[in-house]
């Protein structure tokens, strides 16, 4: 345990999600205290594991009741909200839910907290580069977002960076093994049909993406606390630095690990998903901050993660 953080409170809103069920239990072997939030609106038990320890509390609610979040934030010293209706397709089918979980709530805690206390949020990249293929995208290029989800996550960074003693992340397709396992991510759903399926059919193979692990987005969380003073009021792209491919080159990565997969290219069709970008990861890595996981490290883990996981389980679609 690092005794540096031993007194440290954090908030996690959605601690229980994807990203939050492996952040949470990293926060708790750095010597956090830390208190989830979340609806538990997939029915999942990502955090059982945490609860043998006497510096994790667990709360089920909803980040939108202004008087529990209110009695939630009184004693933490930071606050990381990651509570949302996440991916296009599922704010599509709740737009109210959708503008008031991500960012409404995120209005909310940032009016809710003291100037004292550090916000730390995630936000998607994937409004870089649209429209204008092949471009390399910083930080100060801009995000035009073509769905709704991106709209809300937009906003929201505004409130949560106008607010400051903030940080947001911009992060990369997440991929990898959680506790509330997603198969809705591009590299977790290729590598479930490569593993049960054994082929996939791909629309616009050339347009590029990038990419972070899910323990590499829990470290890059961990990293912003401990360098807080010098990376406060900024946001930052977080991706891997080699792997800004193509979804042709990464069925051949997956195809590498994954022998008998099968990829065609369809000759015909759109990905209603328009992302086509190169993402530079400098400002972030200026900071000292490395991501651990390569992208085959990730399609070694998820190949063995999907003998345990299944689809119709705890995942998304
Ligand atoms: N996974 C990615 O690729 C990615 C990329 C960029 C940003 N993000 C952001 O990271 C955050 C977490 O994403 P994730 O991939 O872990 O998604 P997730 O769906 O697994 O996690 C969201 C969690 O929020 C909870 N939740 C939803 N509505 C709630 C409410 N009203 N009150 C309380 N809890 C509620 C859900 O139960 C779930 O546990 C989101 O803010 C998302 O926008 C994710």
């Amino acid at each position: 345990m690092n005794k540096g953080h031993a007194k440290a409170k954090v908030l996690v809103t959605g601690g229980a999600g994807y990203i939050g069920s492996v952040l949470t239990r990293v926060l708790l072997e750095k010597g956090f205290h830390v208190t989830v939030l979340d609806s538990f609106m997939y029915r999942q038990t990502p955090l059982l594991d945490c609860c043998a320890e006497d510096a994790f509390e667990v709360v089920r609610g909803d980040c939108r009741d202004e008087r529990l979040v209110t009695d939630l934030m009184r004693d933490k010293d930071i606050v990381i909200p990651l509570a949302a209706l996440v991916g296009a397709p599922l704010c599509d089918q709740d737009r109210m839910g959708a503008v008031t979980t991500n960012l409404e709530a995120v209005r909310l805690l940032c009016k809710l907290a003291a100037r004292s206390q550090m916000v730390l949020f995630p936000v998607t990249n994937s409004g870089y580069g649209i429209g204008e293929a092949g471009k390399f995208c910083t930080e100060d290029s801009p995000l035009r977002p073509i769905s709704l989800y991106g709209e809300t996550k937009v906003e929201a960074e505004k409130v949560v960076l106008d607010r400051e003693n903030s940080i947001t992340f911009r992060l990369a397709t997440v991929f990898g093994a959680s506790p509330r396992m997603r198969m809705d991510l591009l590299v977790n759903d290729f590598v479930y049909r490569a593993v049960h399926d054994r082929a996939v059919v791909i629309f616009e193979g050339d347009f590029k993406r990038n990419y972070i692990h899910v323990r590499d987005v829990a470290k890059v969380f961990v990293h912003g606390i401990e360098h807080f003073d010098v990376m406060k009021n900024k946001t930052y792209n977080v991706g891997l630095e080699n792997a800004n491919l193509s979804k042709l080159e990464l069925c051949q990565a997956i195809q590498r690990l994954v022998p008998s997969f099968v990829f065609l290219e369809a000759p015909i069709g759109e990905d209603p998903d328009k992302r086509d970008y190169f993402v530079s990861n400098a400002r972030i890595l200026g900071t000292g901050y490395h991501p651990d996981w390569s992208l085959e490290r990730g399609i070694r883990e998820l190949v063995k993660c999907y003998v345990v996981a299944r689809k119709g389980g705890c995942a998304n679609a």
